[in-house]
């Protein structure tokens, strides 16, 4: 009876998709390099306006990708940590001061790691250009070429990742069916290929195994309503958006059979940094006996920081919390929305949360799944990885 209770709650709750064009087809792409007769650009799908407008955002050099990364138009981990390389190759190309670029891009938002790994694996390859003897020009042409690798390994470990976390979705949940509840966005806009939780999510829609597709709207920015929703409607996945304070009760009603989630760093000890929200489902997860799955590539494990408490957590300016968003509209700067509280209430705004490795069901990576969360296992994994 529990089943037939649980089956007909999905179905009411089960989102119309009539109007959303189920197309299995990429948007436009997060990012990419161009070369017009003018110079090279980056170019951004800014995502500040989806879902409503696909427009894009040319970049012509460091500081706009700066605003860019500031104001997340471009945004999630593992884009960072491409834009960041790519952001890099634009100041060599332009003619910019390299050292300069890479300082301002690795300082723009300080949670993600990748961000700060992507622009040092283009510094690196451009000062090694250089010190070997190479002309201004060769070493702009070092730092993109890093980019683009960065790029294409991102795309790689995005298939991997969704195939180690579908097995571990089968070998957990051996009914088939899978409703999973995901957090903020970890699809192919913020990727070089098609995310990490969402690119499993999306594995098990292929599969025929993804039943319901929970997507929680993630306050204050709404990655989820706005972009993960875009994105699950554009590939015709069975999805539902709740409110973040909704999820307690959809646990409760045992709805939910795993939650994925994305990460910004991975502490040496598994302590897992996410968008401001994860903690708590983490709880509730546990709470209610339902795996807690992060998935995230090799690049977001951080070995430098050795535990949740060394994760440097950014503070997001309070007007997000005191003026809704608009989704219209650009969500961040003057006039994005309407006050919802008193002139000059203060906003506790953290854009992140840390989760301890001991919530924690199981970390995929490319390499596959680590469980338990140990920093044995994580170093053991990273060994194995530097060494393929
Ligand atoms: O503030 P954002 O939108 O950049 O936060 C993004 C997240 O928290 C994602 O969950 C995380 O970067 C993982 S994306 C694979």
């Amino acid at each position: 009876p529990k089943k037939g209770q649980t089956d007909r709650m999905a179905d009411q709750y089960a989102h119309t998709r009539e109007d959303n064009r189920p197309t299995d087809a990429p948007a436009i792409p997060a990012i990419r390099w161009e070369e017009p007769p003018e110079g090279p650009v980056l170019v951004l799908l800014d995502q500040t306006r989806l879902p409503a407008e696909e427009v894009e955002l040319v970049c012509t050099d460091a500081s706009a990708l700066v605003e860019a990364i500031r104001s997340l138009a471009v945004r999630g981990a593992p884009l960072l940590g491409i834009a960041g390389a790519y952001g890099v190759a634009l100041a060599a190309a332009r003619g910019f001061d390299v050292d300069e670029a890479a300082t301002a891009l690795a300082g723009a938002r300080p949670t993600a790691v990748n961000l700060s790994v992507g622009v040092q694996r283009a510094l690196s390859a451009h000062r090694a250009a250089l010190a070997k003897g190479g002309t201004t020009g060769q070493a702009a042409e070092a730092a993109l070429a890093a980019a683009r690798q960065l790029h294409r390994e991102d795309a790689e470990a995005s298939t991997r990742m969704a195939e180690h976390g579908l097995a571990l979705l089968d070998e957990l949940l051996p009914g088939g069916g899978h409703r999973i509840l995901t957090h903020c966005n970890t699809g192919a806009l913020v990727s070089g290929g098609e995310g990490t939780a969402f690119a499993v999510a999306l594995a098990a829609h292929r599969a025929g195994r993804l039943r319901r597709l929970w997507v929680d709207e993630t306050r204050p920015l709404l990655q989820g309503a706005r972009l993960t929703a875009y994105e699950a409607a554009r590939h015709g996945m069975a999805y539902t958006l709740l409110t973040d304070n909704a999820a307690g009760s959809l646990f409760a009603a045992g709805e939910v059979d795993a939650v994925l989630v994305g990460a910004d760093r991975i502490a040496a000890d598994g302590s897992v940094a996410n968008k401001v929200g994860s903690y708590p489902l983490a709880v509730l997860a546990r709470y209610h006996h339902v795996p807690f799955i992060v998935v995230a590539p090799v690049t977001t494990v951080d070995p430098d920081t050795p535990d949740g408490a060394a994760i440097e957590i950014e503070q997001r300016p309070g007007h997000e919390v005191t003026e809704f968003v608009v989704p219209q509209a650009p969500v961040v700067g003057a006039g994005a929305g309407t006050p919802v509280a008193p002139l000059g209430t203060q906003a506790y705004n953290p854009a992140f949360d840390v989760t301890p490795p001991e919530l924690i069901t199981a970390i995929v990576t490319e390499e596959g799944a680590v469980s338990p969360v140990t920093a044995e296992a994580l170093a053991e994994q990273r060994a194995r990885s530097s060494q393929a």
